[in-house]
């Protein structure tokens, strides 16, 4: 990322940003009504002092008692605008916050399946819960510091004009040189933060992968090899922090020291002036008061353009998410909730990108309303490819897939996806209770649930945990062996009711028993569910109606049990390999 892009980046970032705080915008407006409130009094500071040293020293000057008076009345008119705005300047910040959140969780949820298999999940969860938060607290920080200091300056400013245009006027040259100095420094700060931001990241993602596979790594008594690239990854983000420290450290002195030196500039014309016309020390006093809290106000002012840029850093990456590739929902036709659940695929061929073969090649199959259908074949062969596909998370390059004989590209994906009811080969837990694993995004259903449990044998188990359905399964069900995480993915299936049901693998993790009582369960509902089976272990296909036999995406054979036996092609082979391992 170049700086340059950068720069030429954020009007629309902010323009985009700005677009969360839009419906919220009453809040900023009367947050700034506030602050010029409080603004307003700062320029009877100097006055005030100017007038003390003026005439606060005769004797028969104003009584002393009015001197608190005015200065708590001052301060207690400042803190009751101060408060009001900040407390409005959050509220604003915090409701534009949670819009900002919502639109990244809309476009997650609508993302293309693609990039999903791109992204690592440390970014989502980065993009999403870190970033909105970061962004709230750079940008409020220095919106705060515009209101709070900038607008008070611009007051101060005002009334040094007011004071003495002339000199006013001439303090001015320092500006244009403090500003060029800033930008150099600037420009150094953006580059660098959002290299820092982007090596955070690798560092997120690293320690996200630590955390998923930490099994993995112990198994493989790995810690020191995980320490180093830990460490490597660390390293860099460390030297990229202090870069961009060095840069940030670096814009304070610098900008002092040109205030430094217009500040003694400005101080010898004023009272050479002041000697020349004879003006007394009130005049003095006061212009030199209000110059020193100017100069203190821009002094915090001066440090704005670093948060603001790493605001912009990271809310481009929030908006690249927004802008990512939304899935293709380019169906109009609905389906009945309950469609007769006959499948077909003709010459489907599916290429994923940067793959040198396709994954799926010319191949037609049809999975008939009510059957049982089963894929095996050697791993890679394309089964959950197929599975992919018919659930409409990617498209085929050539060929089409037709339920009930109408194109499943011109169905609305919702309406596609309702006939479906899918145990996946990798299984998917929330972190949630067993019972809203099960009835997960639908209605909540006592006695189904139950029937859904004992279909997958499950409801014994369940019936020993401490809060029984209630019970929370942990991170992506954690607390469950691997056979249990099966059994709730199938009783999640079971309880959707849907026309059609695909088990990937479903029961591979499975005692025998429990895998007999699941295709009982399954077998009762035989001739009402299309049923697609993929599985290793041929003797749970036996009974299938059909057996197709994939390699390398494409059709070997097909047959029942019996009549593939009989043939003594690929499959009598694979049931002799499996027959002979046990
Ligand atoms: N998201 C993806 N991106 C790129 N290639 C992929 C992707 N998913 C699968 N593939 C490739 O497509 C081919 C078919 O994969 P698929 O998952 O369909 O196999 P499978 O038959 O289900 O295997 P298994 O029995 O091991 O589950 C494989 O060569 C695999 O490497
Ligand atoms: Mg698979």
């Amino acid at each position: 990322m170049s700086p340059d892009a950068n720069v030429s980046a954020s009007p629309a970032v902010s323009r985009r940003l700005g677009q969360f705080v839009y419906p919220h915008r009453w809040g900023a407006v009367l947050t700034v009504l506030a602050y010029v409130g409080a603004a307003a009094t700062e320029p009877m500071i100097p006055k005030l002092i100017g007038y003390a040293f003026g005439e606060g020293f005769a004797k028969d000057a104003f009584p002393l008692w009015m001197i608190p008076v005015v200065l708590i009345g001052l301060y207690l008119i400042r803190g009751v605008f101060g408060f009001a705005g900040q407390y409005l300047f959050n509220w604003t910040v915090t409701r534009s916050v949670m819009d900002f959140r919502a639109a990244l969780v809309n476009a997650l949820l609508r993302l293309d399946a693609q990039i999903y298999t791109r992204m690592q999940p440390g970014t989502a969860v980065s993009k999403v819960v870190n970033d909105p938060q970061q962004i709230l607290q750079l940008v409020g920080d220095v919106g705060m510091s515009i209101l709070r200091d900038g607008l008070p300056a611009i007051a101060m400013l005002a009334y040094l004009f007011y004071l003495n245009w002339q000199l006013t006027l001439l303090s001015l040259i320092v500006t244009p040189l403090m500003a060029f100095i800033m930008k150099k420094v600037n420009q150094r700060m953006r580059l660098m933060a959002s290299r820092s931001y982007d090596s955070q990241l690798l560092l997120v993602n690293k320690v996200d992968d630590l955390a998923r596979a930490w099994r993995v790594v112990r198994q493989f008594g790995a810690e020191a090899y995980e320490r180093q690239r830990f460490a490597d990854v660390a390293h860099e983000v460390r030297r990229n922090n202090l870069k961009t420290a060095t840069a940030a450290a670096l814009a304070q002195p610098l900008s002092q020291l040109v205030a430094a030196v217009g500040l003694s500039f400005i101080i010898c014309v004023t009272l050479w002036q002041a000697r020349a016309e004879g003006t007394g020390v009130q005049a003095f006093a006061e212009f030199v008061t209000a110059l020193l809290l100017l100069t203190s106000r821009l002094r915090h002012l001066s440090d704005l353009a670093a948060p603001l840029t790493r605001a912009a850093v990271i809310a481009k990456g929030c908006f690249e998410l927004m802008d990512a590739p939304k899935e293709v929902d380019g169906g109009t036709v609905e389906l009945p909730a309950h469609a007769h659940g006959e499948l077909v695929m003709q010459e489907v061929r599916l290429t994923y990108p940067g793959a040198a073969q396709p994954a799926l090649d010319g191949l037609s199959l049809a999975f008939p309303a009510g059957r049982t259908t089963a894929l095996v074949g050697a791993s890679g062969a394309g089964k959950s490819s197929i599975i992919h596909l018919l659930l409409g998370f990617g498209r085929p390059d050539a060929g089409r897939i037709l339920l009930d004989g109408i194109d499943t590209e011109t169905l609305t994906r919702l309406s596609l996806r309702r006939q479906f009811a899918v145990v996946s080969q990798d299984i998917v837990l929330f972190d949630d209770s067993v019972a809203n694993n099960i009835a997960y995004a639908q209605p909540r259903d006592e006695a189904r649930l139950e029937a859904a449990l004992r279909a997958a044998h499950l409801w014994d188990f369940v019936q020993t945990l401490p809060e029984g359905v209630e019970t929370a399964v942990g991170a992506n069900g954690s607390k469950l062996s691997g056979g249990q995480r099966q059994r709730l993915a199938i009783a999640r299936a079971l309880y959707k009711d849907a026309p059609i049901w695909i088990f990937d693998e479903a029961t591979s993790a499975l005692d025998t028993e429990s895998e007999r009582a699941v295709q009982q369960a399954l077998a009762a509902w035989s001739g009402r569910k299309t049923l697609i089976v993929i599985a290793h272990r041929l003797s749970t296909i036996r009974d299938a109606d059909a057996i197709h036999v994939l390699g390398a995406g494409q059709l070997l054979e097909s047959g029942t049990h019996a009549e593939l036996i009989a043939r003594d092609g690929a499959y009598a082979a694979m049931v002799r390999a499996q027959a002979g391992e046990a």
